[in-house]
């Protein structure tokens, strides 16, 4: 099966030029000009970019989280993903206390088999950590499920100790694996959301006033003392705050491999959503939780300058109905938002057309780098012969309105209704496969497969 991108601008992390690219059955087989092969299927690229597929290496489609569960399974979390010009996801398995990491592997390509539309991975989320669990931990990596999650945060429910953490880090010196963190300090978090509930502040916007930039600060200094201790990279999820950043950006000045991704919702959104009328600022509770309008350009600064390597989404979506748990108490809202089918025009959108960042750079953060951390270079994250042709044709020019309706996420809000954008995806590959066209999915669901990932070496 040939399938023949013609007359498109390919554009890698490092390349931008004129290419038609041919397709053969899964992967990418000759790149060039004028390309006269004859092919089972031509797709017109003329006046659009080709890009290799995005990359969201935090998802969590079918979560159990907060007494509810993410709206998303991954059959519609990954067509949205690929309506969106995803073509990848690196999702979270959750070990709970008292039980196996293997138990909790199967446990999640149970519910990804049969549904995924484009390949996917995970890391695993390791709440309780024993000798048994650090050995599984080798198994894992060997088995290319080479990234764990651990949280400072949520005591009672996910939160490790300190010393938990040090020796998870320690192991993955020994066995390749990396360790992603969730940075802020849940001891600190619970006393101030005790305090602000026994005063009767109950709403959403409390949320975010009990969770303050420093306390995610100082888990990140933590996380990354800890990981340069054991003498291991670190990798910090959805950081928020500038004060966060400064952590990362200290650590990177002195030569440590400290990594950490951002999200759409911090570089659009801010604070002020937590002020909407109503329950609406419940549509925001996220954590980290959005913060002060200023924080935006000193992300959008550290993109640039690689102080953060990855945009990923968090997409963690629920319905109104689910958020509404906490009514009378903004510590019960179920944490998370939508994202992963809007990420890809929103960064052009806001960091493309105005200068904040390259094409290039657009590419890598949203690809490249993702794929290179999380062991999937260069079989994902490029355009190059023998890669997997996980590509997307995106037209620079289509401007959309995102809108909850014609989205394809299940959340019944999107945190970005009526906002315009300029920059959206035509068609997608996965695989080689045609999965988006003409606006309609026509890939098949079960069709996405575990994506065994290298550790590192
Ligand atoms: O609010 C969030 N981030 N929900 C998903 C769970 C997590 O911590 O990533
Ligand atoms: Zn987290
Ligand atoms: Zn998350």
């Amino acid at each position: 099966m040939k399938t023949l991108i013609k007359g498109g601008t390919v554009v890698t992390a490092s390349d931008q030029y004129r290419g038609d690219v041919l397709v053969e059955d899964e992967k990418i087989t000759v790149i060039g000009t004028a390309l006269e092969v004859q092919a089972d299927t031509v797709i017109d690229a003329s006046g659009k970019y080709v890009l290799p597929g995005g990359i969201d290496v935090h998802t969590h489609l079918d979560m159990p989280f907060g007494g509810a569960t993410s709206a998303d399974d991954f059959e519609s979390g990954t067509i949205a993903a690929a309506f969106g010009g995803t073509t990848c996801v690196v999702d979270f398995a959750i070990q709970y206390r008292g039980q196996t990491l293997h138990h909790a592997w199967e446990t999640w390509l149970k519910k990804a088999e049969g549904k995924a539309v484009v390949d996917y991975g995970f890391h695993m989320i390791i709440t309780e950590l024993n000798d048994q669990v650090e050995q599984e931990m080798d198994a894992l990596v060997r088995q290319g499920l080479t990234s764990f999650k651990l949280f400072m945060a949520y005591p009672g429910v996910f939160m490790l100790d300190d010393a938990s953490i040090f020796k998870a880090l320690l192991r993955t010196g020994k066995n390749g694996g990396t360790i992603c963190m969730h940075a802020e300090n849940g001891g600190v978090i619970d006393v101030l959301v005790q305090r602000a509930l026994a005063e009767g502040k109950t709403a959403p916007k409390y949320h975010a006033l009990t969770r303050p930039a420093r306390a995610e600060a100082e888990a990140t200094h933590r996380a990354i003392a800890l990981a340069e201790i054991a003498d291991v990279p670190v990798y910090i999820v959805h950081l928020s705050a500038s004060e966060a950043l400064e952590m990362v950006t200290e650590a990177r000045d002195r030569g440590l491999p400290a990594h950490a991704e951002t999200c759409p919702q911090y570089l659009f959104l801010s604070y002020d959503n937590y002020e909407e009328p109503g329950f609406n600022g419940s549509k925001y509770v996220m954590s980290p939780p959005l913060r002060d309008r200023g924080v935006q350009d000193q992300l959008w600064r550290g993109l640039a300058f690689n102080d953060l390597q990855v945009i990923s989404t968090d997409h963690c979506p629920f319905c109104m109905k689910e958020k509404e748990l906490g009514l009378n108490d903004f510590s019960k809202i179920p944490n998370g938002a939508p994202g992963v089918e809007t990420r890809m025009s929103l960064v052009y959108d806001g960091g493309v057309r105005p200068g904040r960042i390259s094409l290039n750079r657009f590419v890598e953060l949203t690809s490249t780098s993702p794929a290179k951390i999380f062991g999937m270079f260069p079989r994902k994250g490029t355009i190059a012969p023998g890669s997997d042709a996980d590509i997307v044709v995106f037209d620079p020019n289509r401007t959309i309105t995102l809108a909850a309706k014609t989205l394809h996420m299940k959340a019944d809000y999107n945190p970005y209704e009526g906002r315009q954008v300029t920059g959206a995806t035509d068609t997608v590959l996965s695989r080689g496969r045609i999965v988006i066209e003409n606006g309609k999915f026509v890939g098949r669901p079960g069709a996405g497969s575990f994506l065994k990932r290298a550790s590192r070496s």
